[in-house]
């Protein structure tokens, strides 16, 4: 018997040193036992970090969605599978059982099909928070394209970087989106992003908003129609355990975004047992993940993680403060949630607000929170434990990435003794180390490196779409044999991980990976800038916000800074999205600088955090003398 269900602490390390020891044993095990085959694997494991390649259940056969719907109808085939929560709360939620899913995914995917889509091809997803989305992500599971979803909330430009990047021959939309008291006129994004996309074919789009939009002849189609005619059967193409299941772009600290690669086999194994024991998930519990599923929280823990245990998933269109910032707490008492899993972000905005819009509300329901996409300062998590937990519900600060596939590193709900800021241990069968910058491995307790993991584990990234050479530069190369997370950490006296922060030129605002480079980009395209550096600093709702530094190109620019500012954070909306928007705007004479001209971020860094006692040597500066004004003219 596998040990899918972990109960108590003693069994987590009895369970977690088999699976360090015997790594391919054990998810043999699970693997075996909790899923449906079409055929089983010939292999575990094969992998090498050093080409790097890694595979996982090689030869074996399999549809995803089969186990995430078909094999639910016998037993749960009345059961929600989606429970729908709207934007407005007086248009109702929608339960969607796990027979209706199966019936309008195979529509669904009868639709992708007759338009032409086949197996391999990619299709891109920029559809809203409604049942669209998640039935469009399984319909090309279903038949074996990759689906490639972004966040409905990029722009333009943004959003035809992804669609060309990976170049996807439809994509899936609705006519507009519903974000609290306003709209988005998403389909007109589209319409611009295609203007430099000639590859796409056709675009589908969901009616979410009524507005009136464009529809080019031949290319745009609606949807509802095409399903309306659609068959609600459909045999599943039987998938490779290797094949590609889909790309998510994340933020690299260079160029462009990064498309990360998850196979269909691995990925399904690890979110589907994640799910399980992070969430202490039990049969009956109605769990909700308030992620976008456009970011990889949603695609494992709203989608697929969820329906592979036969759960009962939430969808929240809306935001948290509409109608008002009552909302989670409305949404938690209405439908008796169980488990609740959201960002550090929205729990200091929450917070903000006062404890009266909580009190009114019922929490009773809840047995497990959640907190994921940043570190959980120690205030938030105070906060989250004694109001919305009411010291009951033990928090699950899980530490994991999009090229991780799954969660990696957390408390296991009353079975890991929580502690404020810590992520605590290692899940099951992650191996993680700590480096040192000589690339020497910190062995011990109490202390502080570069966080890396030692082992594959089954939903590692398997590659950068297009780019397998940046995904071993970014991943495999920094440390021998290992894969850096880009992440720091410090490892406590019992052992227990606290993250502390990326150590690249990553930055993550409200939860949101942001590169520097792409918004720089931006602002450079301005006409009136020479140059550009953008730096974080600590916000108390967004834990980090985004500080530029700017030089003009006329340093007598008589022009009004603040229309200036206004242009600039305009472009950043129009190219990057609006939550790259920054914070602080400070035009200086010049930059910091290396004697090779590399822009010394570590500087502005220290001053943005106004904190300049220790800038280091800056003598061998190419232009020391610019550090003091851009100091007295800190914002
Ligand atoms: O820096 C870490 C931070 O978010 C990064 C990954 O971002 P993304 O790929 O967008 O995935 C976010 C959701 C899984 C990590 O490298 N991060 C994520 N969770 C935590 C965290 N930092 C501290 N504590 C966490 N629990």
């Amino acid at each position: 018997m596998s040990n899918y269900h972990i109960k108590h602490l003693e069994e987590y390390y009895q369970v977690y040193r088999k699976s360090v020891r015997e790594p391919e044993h054990f998810w043999e095990e699970i693997a075996e036992e909790h899923f449906l085959w079409r055929k089983k694997w010939d292999k575990v494991l094969e992998w090498d970090f050093t080409k790097p390649e890694i595979k996982w259940f090689e030869g074996a056969k399999l549809n995803i969605t089969e186990n995430c719907i078909d094999r639910h109808l016998a037993t749960r085939g009345d059961k929600t599978a989606i429970l729908f929560e709207p934007n407005n709360p007086e248009e109702g939620a929608e339960h969607i059982t796990y027979r209706q899913l199966y019936h309008r995914v195979n529509k669904f995917a009868n639709v992708l099909k007759e338009q032409g889509v086949k197996k391999g091809d990619r299709v891109c997803i920029y559809v809203p928070m409604i049942p669209e989305l998640a039935i469009s992500i399984l319909a090309c599971a279903r038949i074996g394209a990759i689906h490639s979803v972004v966040f409905a909330g990029f722009s333009a430009t943004a959003l035809a970087t992804r669609i060309n990047d990976s170049d996807c021959k439809m994509v899936i939309t609705s006519d507009g989106s519903y974000r609290g008291a306003k709209t988005i006129d998403l389909k007109g994004i589209v319409d611009e992003a295609l203007e430099s996309c000639d590859n796409v074919e056709t675009v589908l789009v969901a009616k979410r908003i009524n507005s009136n939009i464009n529809m080019k002849e031949g290319r745009d189609k609606w949807l509802q129609p095409l399903l309306d005619k659609a068959s609600d059967q459909l045999k599943a193409e039987v998938m490779n355990a290797e094949d590609p299941l889909f790309i998510l772009y994340t933020s690299g600290s260079t160029g462009k975004p990064k498309g990360m690669v998850h196979t269909t086999a691995g990925y399904m194994v690890y979110t589907a047992y994640t799910f399980k024991n992070a969430f202490q998930y039990r049969e009956g519990d109605v769990y909700w993940c308030t992620a976008d599923i456009g970011w990889i929280t949603g695609h494992s823990y709203i989608v697929y993680g969820p329906l592979a245990n036969g759960a009962t998933t939430v969808m929240f269109e809306g935001v948290p403060s509409y109608p008002d910032f009552g909302r989670f707490w409305d949404i938690v008492e209405k439908h008796k949630i169980t488990q609740f899993y959201t960002a550090p972000t929205a729990i200091r905005a929450l917070a903000k607000q006062g404890v009266e819009l909580v009190e009114k509300y019922n929490l009773s329901s809840l047995k497990v929170l959640g907190s994921v996409g940043e570190p959980i300062n120690e205030e938030a998590w105070h906060w989250y434990n004694d109001n919305i937990g009411k010291g009951q519900s033990p928090i699950i600060d899980s530490w994991w990435q999009t090229e991780t596939g799954g969660i990696m590193i957390t408390p296991i709900p009353y079975v890991t003794p929580t502690k404020p800021t810590y992520a605590t241990l290692p899940f099951i069968g992650i191996q993680p180390c700590l480096m040192d910058e000589n690339g020497e491995e910190l062995k011990g307790n109490q202390v502080e490196g570069r966080l890396c993991i030692k082992y594959p584990w089954p939903s590692i990234a398997r590659t950068i779409w297009g780019n397998h050479q940046r995904y071993k530069e970014t991943y495999f190369s920094a440390f021998n044999n290992k894969y850096f997370t880009g992440d720091g950490a410090l490892r406590d006296e019992v052992g227990y991980y606290r993250i502390t922060g990326r150590v690249d030129d990553v930055i993550i605002v409200s939860g949101h990976n942001l590169g520097t480079a792409p918004i720089e980009d931006a602002i450079n395209e301005h006409p009136a800038v020479s140059e550009s550096a953008i730096v974080g600093f600590p916000h108390d709702v967004k834990g980090s916000a985004l500080y530029g530094y700017i030089t003009l190109k006329d340093v007598g620019e008589s022009r009004n800074h603040d229309n200036l500012r206004i242009e600039i954070n305009q472009l950043i909306s129009d190219r990057v999205g609006p939550i790259a928007k920054l914070d602080k705007i400070q035009f200086t004479n010049g930059l910091p600088k290396t004697r090779s001209g590399k822009i010394m971020r570590r500087i502005l860094r220290k001053i943005a955090e106004k904190d300049t006692s220790n800038l280091g040597d800056i003598s061998t500066l190419l232009n020391p003398e610019c550090v003091q004004e851009i100091i007295d003219n800190a914002l």
